[in-house]
């Protein structure tokens, strides 16, 4: 497995960016921004990592993350985001921002696992008003909220 910038169609990555959004109004509002990462395995892309901009210089954001069910669990994701944060070092950001539902419980770990902390909740972020269908559940909680991780950059 290799991990590499994309240069390539980014249509051809959608369905990686649906794994990570439900909204396809959404994605369509951020797909083609700031520069995308993959995982390779031989021919095949195994993950993505998008990272864009944000309002303030100093901060960057991990806007759109996967990987293919088949290779979930083997420490993608991780080395993903491994990534992600050496190629914001490099860029010299000093604090990388990720925003995931507060439903999705699955996601909460991940992103401590990975050594970012919860800053802020947005309330009713997803919902019909930004393209989420009404009533869907996540692990049996209604997607509703967002929370804001963030990692300080500075440290090791
Ligand atoms: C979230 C995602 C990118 C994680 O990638 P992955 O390759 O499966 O994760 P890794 O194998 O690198 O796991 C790293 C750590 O996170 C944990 N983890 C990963 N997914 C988890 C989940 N759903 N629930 C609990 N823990 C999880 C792993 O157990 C591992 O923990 P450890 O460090 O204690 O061993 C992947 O599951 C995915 O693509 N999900 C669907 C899309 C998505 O939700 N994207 C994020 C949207 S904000």
């Amino acid at each position: 497995m290799q991990i590499e910038k994309y240069e390539g169609d980014r249509r051809a990555l959608l369905p990686l960016f649906a794994l990570a959004d439900d909204s396809p109004t959404q994605i369509s509002t951020y797909v083609g921004e700031g520069e995308v990462l993959v995982a390779r395995d031989g021919d095949q892309i195994i993950g993505h990592a998008q990272i864009t901009p944000t309002d303030d210089a100093d901060c960057l954001e991990l806007k759109s993350l996967a990987v293919i069910p088949a290779r979930q669990g083997e420490g993608v994701g991780k080395a993903l985001v491994a990534a992600v944060v050496a190629r914001c070092r490099a860029r010299s950001a000093g604090r990388l921002i990720v925003s995931t539902a507060t439903a999705d419980i699955g996601n909460l770990r991940f992103y401590q696992r990975q050594g970012f902390r919860m800053s802020r909740i947005v309330p009713d972020a997803f919902g019909p008003a930004t393209g989420y269908p009404d009533g869907l559940l996540v692990d049996g909680i209604p997607l509703r909220d967002q929370v804001v991780f963030e990692r300080d950059l500075g440290a090791g």
